[in-house]
């Protein structure tokens, strides 16, 4: 690793920074579909991060992170490093943040937003309402004392982070898999179908200066029935004037679930609702040129998409993902960089 070269804080922040106002004040429609050419040259020259990459066209690149890894030098340094925006992979969850009723905790997410906002990166947060990770005390409620404990939790993060997410996933994985265009099944489903919309009001309410999407896994093919479905729920939305700004795409592919053909039209179609489209979650799994071919296209599609504002992996090093034995992500667990780490930044660079 040249690490000498790669002065990222200093290459990264300072872009960051203006990428900051860029993003509190709307989403890039002035990110452009590939950087200027002098731009690349001189970041060529130089060595350049994922984070600095990105910034040329106005997006940024950033990672999930653990807080019991940020002591870790290795992980902090590629962190600090390469990345400019931070989602706490798990510490914002709704049984992580409000273990029990109306008692919030907030020190382990605290830990990862302070870091980042030290080093002038910034903060998705993830996510304030899920299906899954709920805590007993919530798991014993119905109808509308759910619906009430559930909107004081959207109220009671959201206030505390005021002015400092620059987004929230405010729901995730709302909707069934398969072919229905159902929405999932799930606590706060049964207490009706608003209850989305009502969580984007609230937030809004809370932290009226926060991007607030709608976050969703296998929502990347146009084709699937379940990204129809959430296409019509955001058009709905902009329609009737509920407040929401992006689409989180989580993108965790493999064989199996390779990057679909049409993934750019996917971007585009949810782009052209007026709404930022964000890759949230990618990693995909595999190794060596195929890796970082699927990787490779997933930067051109957004680059391709101007509302396609920003990328985040989910996670750092092989090891530190959530399906490790999957090797999904840009470092190998030494912290050395892999062929997809220079695939996804050449491509940031155009190409
Ligand atoms: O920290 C505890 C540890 O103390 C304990 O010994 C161990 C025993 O199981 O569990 C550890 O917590 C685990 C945690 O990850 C940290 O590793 C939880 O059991 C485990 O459920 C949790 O999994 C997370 C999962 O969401 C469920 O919340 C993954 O890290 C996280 O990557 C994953 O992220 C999700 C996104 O939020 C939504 N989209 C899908 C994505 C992947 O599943």
């Amino acid at each position: 690793m040249r690490r000498s070269s790669r002065t990222a804080l200093s290459l990264a922040v300072v872009p960051v920074v203006a990428a900051g106002l860029l993003l509190a004040t709307g989403p890039a429609p002035s990110a452009a579909p590939l950087p200027d050419a002098d731009a690349v040259a001189a970041a060529a020259r130089t060595g350049t991060t994922l984070a600095a990459a990105a910034n040329l066209t106005g997006r940024w690149f950033g990672t999930a992170v653990a807080a019991n890894k940020l002591a870790d030098p290795v992980y902090a340094g590629i962190l600090n490093r390469e990345f400019d925006v931070v989602t706490p992979e798990n510490e914002m969850k709704l049984d992580a943040t409000e273990p029990r009723q109306g008692e919030f905790h907030f020190t382990n997410a605290d830990r990862i937003v302070d870091h980042a906002l030290a080093r002038g990166a910034r903060v998705r947060g993830h996510t304030l309402l899920w299906h899954a990770g709920l805590p007993g005390w919530l798991q014993g409620l119905s109808g509308a004392a759910l619906r009430q404990a559930m909107l004081n939790h959207v109220t009671g993060v959201v206030t505390h982070y005021r002015g400092r997410v620059h987004s929230w996933d405010v729901v995730n994985e709302a909707f069934a898999d398969g072919t229905s265009g159902r929405r999932r099944d799930s606590s706060f489903q049964r207490t009706g179908d608003d209850w989305i919309e009502a969580a984007f009001r609230t937030a809004r309410a809370a932290d009226p200066g926060a991007k607030l999407c709608y976050n969703d896994y296998n929502t990347e093919s146009w084709a699937h029935a379940k990204t129809q479905a959430v296409h019509r729920m955001v058009q709905d939305f902009r329609a009737r004037g509920v407040p929401i700004d992006c689409v989180g795409l989580q993108s965790h592919f493999g064989s199996g679930n390779p990057v679909p053909a049409d993934f750019r039209t996917t971007l585009r179609n949810f782009a052209d609702l007026g709404v930022d489209v964000q890759i949230t979650e990618l990693d995909v799994e595999g190794s060596g040129q195929a890796q970082a071919d699927g990787y490779r296209r997933v930067v051109r599609d957004c680059l391709a998409v101007p509302r396609c504002a920003g990328i985040t992996v989910w996670g750092i090093r092989d090891t530190d993902s959530w399906r490790a034995s999957g090797t999904p992500l840009l470092f190998d667990g030494r912290g050395e960089e892999k062929p997809a780490y220079h695939a996804v930044r050449s491509a940031l660079l155009g190409g």
